[in-house]
């Protein structure tokens, strides 16, 4: 099986890139951060304080998580429920971002990641990948770009989608989420030591996903 792994900060494009090469060369494309979203969406929706560690234990035990992949889609199954779509607001971005934080949320989505490198050619996008979920993983990249540059396609998109908010607000919470995830003393976001780093701040979509195919096709034959 042929694992690429593809981390980096909050919207420098990891999941649209990924999605399009994933396509390109037929490969299962699983976003982790949907993972972590569910979590803390779990915990919102039941309005369980999960800084309490008794309840953070009960709430993990009671947690049905499923993936469902239609097409090139990756649909998140809650607890029998579609969240999908639930899952992409502010709020649990940076809910998200602070519950990443806690050990035995980590431990508690492992080996449901590995499980997929196990069986599939996988794509696999978000924080750690490179470093803790698939170490061995062959090909890391580091994807990445300045916060302005993050933070202006990031308002971009919720304009498109007519969201509230101003570019300011988008900029401040990419800043925190990317403070918290770089920070955080279990798995932070950091490029492992073989990744190759890929700065998206000048680059058009197609010349990334360009760039990544390269890569992929001087490394390993698919
Ligand atoms: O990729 P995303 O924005 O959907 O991720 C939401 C949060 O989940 C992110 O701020 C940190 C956390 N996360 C993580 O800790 N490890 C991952 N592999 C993926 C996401």
């Amino acid at each position: 099986m042929v694992a690429i792994a593809i981390d980096g900060p909050a919207s420098a494009g990891k999941s649209t890139v990924s999605k399009i090469l994933s396509k390109k060369l037929g490969f299962l494309y699983l976003d982790t951060g949907a993972l972590y979203r569910s979590i803390a969406f779990y915990f919102v929706c039941n309005d369980l304080d999960y800084s309490n560690i008794d309840v953070l234990e009960k709430g993990l035990k009671n947690i049905d998580l499923k993936l469902e992949f239609r097409g090139d889609q990756q649909r998140v199954i809650l607890c029998h429920k579609d969240v999908t779509d639930s899952i992409r607001t502010d709020k649990i971005s940076s809910l998200a971002s602070d519950i990443s934080s806690i050990g035995i949320v980590r431990k508690f989505l492992l080996d449901f990641q590995r499980n997929f490198a196990k069986e599939n050619n996988i794509i696999m996008d978000g924080r750690d990948i490179g470093t803790i979920v698939l170490p061995s993983a062959n090909i890391k990249i580091f994807l990445t770009a300045s916060l302005e540059a993050r933070a202006k396609r990031r308002y971009l998109e919720y304009q498109d989608k007519g969201y509230k908010g101003s570019y300011d607000e988008v900029l401040e919470s990419i800043k925190q989420r990317d403070y918290n995830d770089s920070n955080r003393e279990i798995a932070p976001l950091i490029p492992a030591r073989d990744s190759i780093i890929v700065d998206t701040t000048e680059y058009t979509l197609d010349e990334v996903v360009d760039i990544i195919l390269d890569i992929v096709k001087k490394s390993v034959t698919v």
